[in-house]
């Protein structure tokens, strides 16, 4: 491995400068993906096509001195694998033909066929070939909450009315809903483990959604689940897992005993504030405001640096935006933002 710089973050080992990678690092900001995309026809058709997946994976570390890659893929590949029938409607974003929605949809609910998410593995088995040690490569997965928010809502929500009828009018139904989603992620984990996932992480998008009560109840009691079932090494070295609530800031010291070795901070946390409640018991990952990409690059080197200097010295910090990159990015941000991370962290913050 060339560049394990990612791997030695997540486990709080000392690095020669603070690792950055960037949330949908693939995607509609890059003018190559949008060509490959064209090619492919569609999303789905991108994600399932495995030499496709793995060249849009590839594509910003040509462009960036990126520390990880992030297999391309979704988090809804699961609940389609299920049967559920993902679909994008134009301009729309994700639905399903076939939502979760009562007690019979329920009890038909059981964990896909892997066979059915074969072309997650073969992707990430042709990157790692491609990739030769040049960095690591992430894979990924919904939180079991997360993916029973779009599998109850059908798509996407601005209230979550839906999934949170069942959790206060139908808990039983909701925790089975969980206990499936919890038994398919982590079988489908551990197999993007063992197709060459070098670290994972769990977008639990939703979660800050919830309640306290509820948040711990609904969604962080299953990623718990999730983590305690995780293959702990591969290849002879620890696999890291890393954990990322949005709008999840305010239950840190929870996330942090869940058996994540990271947690994802969006950008609403203070990142000094968050390592003084974490402690030493976990990394932490993040936590820029996608929108600060907008600025000049002198304004996110500034910003780079604050963050920087907000988490402070020592190891254990891996830089990222708080969530994914906006598609209206102009890419030549994106370069100054990894240089401006590189540059600032080099002998001064990892060790
Ligand atoms: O980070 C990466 O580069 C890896 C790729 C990745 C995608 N989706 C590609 C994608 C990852 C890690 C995801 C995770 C994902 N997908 C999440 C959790 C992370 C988050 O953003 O909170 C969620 C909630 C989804 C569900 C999903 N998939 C939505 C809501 C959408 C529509 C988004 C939009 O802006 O239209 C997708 C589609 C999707 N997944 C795209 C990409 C690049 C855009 C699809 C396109 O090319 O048209």
């Amino acid at each position: 491995m060339k560049n394990d710089t990612l791997l030695r973050a997540l486990m709080r080992e000392p690095t020669d400068y603070t690792p950055i990678w960037i949330m949908r690092q693939a995607g509609r900001y890059l003018p190559e993906y949008n060509d490959t995309r064209r090619r492919a026809g569609s999303f789905l058709a991108l994600a399932k096509t495995p030499e496709l997946a793995c060249e849009v994976t590839l594509q910003p570390l040509d462009r960036f001195a990126l520390d990880a890659a992030i297999i391309f893929s979704d988090i809804l590949t699961v609940p389609d694998a299920m049967g559920l029938g993902l679909y994008f409607a134009q301009g729309e974003g994700p639905r399903f033909e076939r939502p979760v929605r009562d007690e019979r949809d329920v009890k038909a609910l059981a964990t896909p066929d892997l066979e059915k998410l074969r072309y997650v593995f073969d992707a990430i088995a042709m990157t790692r070939k491609a990739l030769a040690g040049r960095v690591p490569l992430i894979g990924f997965s919904g939180s079991p909450f997360t993916l029973a928010c779009y599998m109850v809502e059908g798509g996407g929500s601005d209230d979550f009315r839906l999934v949170k009828t069942l959790a206060y009018d139908e808990p039983r139904l909701l925790h089975r809903i969980l206990e499936v989603n919890a038994e398919a992620v982590i079988a489908y984990l551990n197999a993007q483990i063992d197709a060459g996932a070098q670290a994972v992480m769990i977008f639990d998008t939703w979660g800050g959604s919830l309640s306290g009560p509820a948040y711990r109840e609904f969604s962080l009691e299953y990623s718990q689940r999730v983590l305690a079932g995780l293959k702990r090494k591969s290849e002879g070295r620890i696999v890291p897992r890393i954990l990322f609530t949005k709008g999840g800031g305010q239950w840190l010291e929870a996330m942090a005993a869940s058996g994540a070795d990271a947690l994802g901070v969006d950008w609403q946390t203070s990142l000094g504030d968050a390592r003084r409640r974490v402690g030493d018991r976990v990394a932490l990952q993040g936590n820029m405001d996608p929108m600060a990409l907008f600025g000049k690059a002198e304004a996110i080197e500034r910003e780079a640096v604050r963050i920087l200097d907000e988490y402070g010295s020592g190891p254990g910090h891996v830089f990222n935006l708080g969530h994914g990159v906006s598609q209206h990015t102009p890419p030549e941000r994106v370069a100054a933002l990894v240089e401006a991370v590189h540059a600032h962290s080099l002998g001064a913050h990892a060790r």
